[in-house]
This record gives structure tokens, sequence and C-alpha cells, in this order.
């Protein structure tokens, strides 16, 4: 291109003009300057598909607006499509659509990935086009970059933390004013950090697709959405809570990716955390990702987990990063499933337990229970009783063990007469005998 003719224009086909989709296109608008010097290139928002376009919106012209996706997708000007529809239909066909025709794809959906992931990957691969995804985990922290370009020689062997900022504000307002789970997750409806149908964050499934993404990267190989178990917080009381403060943990919803014996396992979970471990202090909507690995001992990141300009600022950095990779796409530009390793069963994995079990104030029933764990050979490290009569309850703290013994032992101490409701267990991570 002739000098005169000034900086390479770079137009991008913008699908959904929501919380994030607004802020992609204002910052791009306010940051042309600073990205065109970074980049050499004038990079612009072409055409913005919705689903009314007559409908007046703020910040970007109305004749950008379309709700054809061809208007896109059949732009030889248009390069890159940023796709913040959400859900897998029809960001699912676009995305395909779009790479189909050699477009690069920018997108900050975690559903679309933790399901199709590998396919949209290999079909990018294969069309010799870009996919970039960071905005799908852990909003404006860098961990998808982070694990895709600086730990490929890490030998990582776990990823986990606090991927999910609704659940942790829910638990960290349970445990600022000893609020109950439902009053909290008002609360936070109310502040703007729990969507009305709060379902998929509270249930621990949008961790769950973030964990799975997570694990695809680290371990190179595909984990989708159904290879994850999960457990939200929807159990986790409020006597839970301050009885986890007594003994010296907070709870914190935990999403845990790890190798054992070479094999992966995937996990999204309430836990108890010692309250000196680095991730009981990440409050509120917060994230943070801790990376494990031979090479590295351990790294940590944190950050603002979501939010439409956080979120945006991780979107225009993978495009900035599409346009500097243009015409030479690498191996970074497409993640690899070469490792393709098995999956290790949760009944093996190892774990310490915190139990709150209520039971009949009389004799022996301490004693009745302490049997049914130990003909499991479930090793008890602390119990506390608490309250009388119809109040009575036993908070009891267990060695490691591995799951299927421990979850034997619950069902049979389900059962027991002496046992007033169903038990609860929650897992303990960081203890000092593990
Ligand atoms: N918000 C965050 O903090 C955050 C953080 C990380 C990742 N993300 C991800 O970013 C993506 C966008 O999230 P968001 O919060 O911006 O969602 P949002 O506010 O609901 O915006 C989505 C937009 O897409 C439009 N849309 C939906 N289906 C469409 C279709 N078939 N054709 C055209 N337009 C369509 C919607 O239009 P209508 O107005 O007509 O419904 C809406 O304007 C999601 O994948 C989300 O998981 C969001």
């Amino acid at each position: 291109m002739a000098a005169s003719s000034g900086p390479e224009k770079i137009h991008i086909g913008l699908l959904g003009y929501g919380t994030v989709g607004s802020n992609v296109h204002s910052l791009l608008e306010q940051q042309a300057d600073e990205i065109e010097k970074a980049t050499g290139a004038a990079i612009s928002i072409k055409k913005i598909l919705v689903r009314e376009p007559s409908v007046p919106r703020a910040g970007a012209s109305p004749d950008k607006f379309t709700d054809n996706f061809e208007d896109i997708l059949g732009d030889p000007g248009i390069s890159i499509v940023v796709e913040l529809i959400g859900g897998t239909e029809p960001a699912f066909d676009y995305v395909t659509a779009a790479l189909e025709n050699g477009k690069a794809v920018v997108t900050a959906n975690k559903q679309l990935l933790s399901q199709q992931g590998f396919y949209l990957f290999q079909l990018a691969r294969q069309k010799k086009s870009q996919i970039r995804f960071e905005a799908s985990v852990a909003g404006a922290i860098p961990v998808i970059k982070v694990l895709r370009e600086s730990m490929v020689a890490a030998d990582l062997k776990s990823v986990y933390g606090i991927v999910n900022g609704t659940t942790n504000y829910i638990l960290t307002e349970m445990n600022r004013t000893g609020a109950r789970y439902a009053d909290a997750l008002a609360r936070a409806q109310e502040w703007g950090y729990a969507e009305a149908d709060p379902t998929a964050d509270i249930s621990g499934k949008d961790a769950a697709a973030k964990m799975a993404i997570l694990a695809s990267i680290a371990f190179h190989t595909g984990v989708g959405l159904d290879d994850v178990t999960c457990t939200g917080i929807e159990d986790v009381s409020s006597l839970d809570i301050a009885y986890a403060r007594e003994l010296g943990f907070t709870v914190k919803l935990l999403g845990v990716a790890k190798l054992y014996q070479d094999k992966i396992n995937v996990r999204v979970y309430p836990a108890l955390l010692k309250m000196d471990h680095p991730l009981a202090s990440v409050s509120g909507a917060y994230n943070a990702v801790f990376l494990k690995g031979t090479a590295i001992d351990e790294i940590m990141l944190s950050g603002p987990g979501a939010g439409g300009r956080e979120t945006a600022s991780a979107v225009v950095s993978d495009i900035i990063s599409v346009v500097a990779r243009r015409g030479a796409p690498g191996f970074l530009e497409y993640p690899v499933a070469y490792s393709d390793r098995d999956f290790y069963p949760d009944d093996d994995v190892v774990s310490s337990f915190y139990l709150r079990l209520e039971v009949e104030d009389e004799p022996g029933v301490l004693g009745a229970i302490a049997r049914v764990f130990g003909e499991h050979e479930v090793s008890i490290q602390s119990v506390l009783q608490k309250g009388r009569g119809a109040r009575a309850e036993l908070v009891m703290v267990f060695h490691p063990v591995r799951e299927a013994s421990f979850a034997a032992a619950i069902e049979q101490i389900g059962g027991l007469k002496v046992v007033r409701s169903a038990p609860r267990p929650i897992r303990v991570e960081g203890k000092d005998d593990e």
C-alpha cells in the first residue's frame, strides 16, 4: 500500500450491541489514535448486527445497524467478526460462517466455546484464519493469552480459582454481613451483580463453562461442558459460613482443573478455604486464577471478572492481536488438542470435607455417626457440638479421604434416625494435612 494512502483500514462486523458490544464500540472510538499508533492500522466498526435496527441507540450512527447477518458476511471489506450476542444459536452459525469465509473471529462467548470450541479452533486452522476468546473467561484478566502463549513449556498441573463474580459477590456478602443466601442473592440482583434469572451463575454452570475452556487450553485436550462436574452455592447456608469462620475458613465457589496421574479432572464446587489463602481475600465480583506447574511453581492472576467496559477491554485486546498476526497466523492462533488426555474419575479424587449435621439431642448420637464413618475408613479430624434440643448440630471436619468412600458414608448417615436433615458436605481446600 502506498505511504500516501494512510494507515491500513481494518473493518469490523460487530454482532450484538448490548453491555459488551456497545462498550467495544465506544472503546475502539475513544482509543482510536492510540490503537493506530500501536498497530499502524485504523480499526473501525463498519456494521452492527442487532435484532431491531430501527430502535435508536446511543453511541453509533443509525446507518451502521442491520438485522441481516449477510450484510456482514458478504462484505469483503469486513475482515474481523466480533461475536457478542451470547448463547449457542445463532452464534455458532454466525461464527462458523465467518471462519468459513476467511474472516477472523473474536468472541466472548463461554457457552459456545465450552461446547463447540475445538470444532471452531480446527475450522480456523483449516481456513488459516484466527479465533480469539480472551473475554470468555474472567473478564479483563488476560488468562487465556497467558495460558496460550506463556505456558506452553510450563508443564501445568492445575488451574483453579474464582471464575464467577456473581457467586463470589453473594458469598462475600454472606460472610461480611451474616446475611442468608436468599437475602444476599436479592442484594446482588439489586446492585446489578446478578441477573434476574441467576440460575447459570448460582448453579455453577457458568463457572463450569469457563473451567472447560481453561482446562482445554491448559492441558491441550478437548474438555467440554459435559466433562465438568459442578455443584452450585444454593445449599451453602449462613450457618455454614459462620461455623467456617469459627474454624478459620471462608467459603468460596472454586473452579478446579487438575491432572491426576496425567489424567484430567475438572470440577466446580463451593469450598472452605483457609483465611490466609490468597483466594480468601478475593472479594465481591473480582475473579482470580492460579496456574500451577513444575516449571513455574505458582502464578496468580486477578482482577475484574466482568463488567461492560472491563470485558470490552479484553475484546479490544483480541482485536489488536488479530490485527498484529494478520496474514501470518501461526500455532498460537489455534489451540490444538495434541495431548488427548483421559479423564480422572471424581470418585478417586482424595479430598477433605466439612460437614454440618442436624441431629437429635440424645445420648449415643455421636457414637453412632462415628461408627458409620469408621466403617468407611473416613477419619474425623475435629467435631464441635452446637445448639441444644431441636437445634442440636454437629460440625465436623475430616482428614483427606477418597471421595467415593466419603459419599458412601454420607449416604448411610443420611438414613440414620438420629440425623434430622440431608447431610450436605462442603469440600475443604488447602488444609495443613493435605
Ligand atoms: N456482561 C459481561 O460482563 C460479560 C463478561 C464476560 C463475557 N460476557 C459475554 O459477552 C457476550 C455478550 O454479553 P452482554 O453482557 O453484552 O449481553 P447483552 O447485554 O445481553 O447483549 C447481547 C446483545 O446481543 C443481541 N442479540 C442477541 N441475539 C441476537 C441475534 N440473534 N441477532 C442480533 N442481535 C442479537 C441482543 O439484542 P436484544 O437487545 O435485541 O436482545 C443484545 O443487544 C456473552 O457471550 C457474554 O457471556 C459478558
